[in-house]
């Protein structure tokens, strides 16, 4: 068994784009699907898992997805968020997906920005709790872009690359 699954949950695309630039970056047998659509991982040597950030944290259906991860499996996460590229915000969400699949073996990760919508931002600026971020998200009106694929492309090829050679 030597392939890979690349599993994303995408509201409004961000988190789609990306998954389509790694699972073109992969070589060998592959698959794509959205979450939930995968009913087993059986077939997988390696799972390659996508979210948006959403409200600080992961999509609740993403978190019960993860939970469902056998043991031992390889794994690796990317996410889409609006805030700043390495600020608290995203870093929180993606460590918290570790520490949810602690039962398996984490890769890597990987983190783009994604745009909202100018009616979304404009809604969420106005509660108290989402203004730091959506302050920084006015900023990513044109992500992800060429430069976040080509990242993303780069991290699914040394994310295969590992999972490889992991465990030999
Ligand atoms: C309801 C909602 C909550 C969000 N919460 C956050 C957040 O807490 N932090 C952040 O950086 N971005 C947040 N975002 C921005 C999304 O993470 C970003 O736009 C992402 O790329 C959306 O991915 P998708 O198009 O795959 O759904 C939020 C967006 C929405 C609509």
């Amino acid at each position: 068994m030597n392939k890979t699954l690349v599993a994303y949950f995408s509201r409004t695309g961000n988190t789609r784009t990306v998954a389509e630039a790694i699972f073109d970056a992969l070589d060998g047998e592959k698959e794509i699907k959205p979450i939930d659509q995968v009913s087993s991982f059986d077939a997988y040597d390696f799972i390659i898992i996508g979210f948006p950030v959403q409200m600080h944290s992961l999509p609740y259906p993403v978190e019960q997805f993860i939970k469902t991860i056998p043991a031992r499996k390889k794994i690796a996460f990317f996410c889409t968020h609006g805030s700043l590229p390495g600020h608290r915000l995203s870093r929180e969400a993606i460590e918290y997906a570790v520490v949810l699949a602690t039962q398996t073996k984490v890769l890597g990760t990987f983190c783009s920005r994604g745009k909202l919508s100018v009616q979304a931002l404009d809604a969420l600026n106005k509660s108290p709790e989402h203004q730091e971020w959506t302050e920084m998200s006015a900023s990513a009106g044109t992500h992800p872009d060429a430069g976040d694929l080509d990242e993303a492309r780069v991290f699914a090829r040394q994310m295969r690359v590992l999972a490889q050679h992991f465990g030999r």
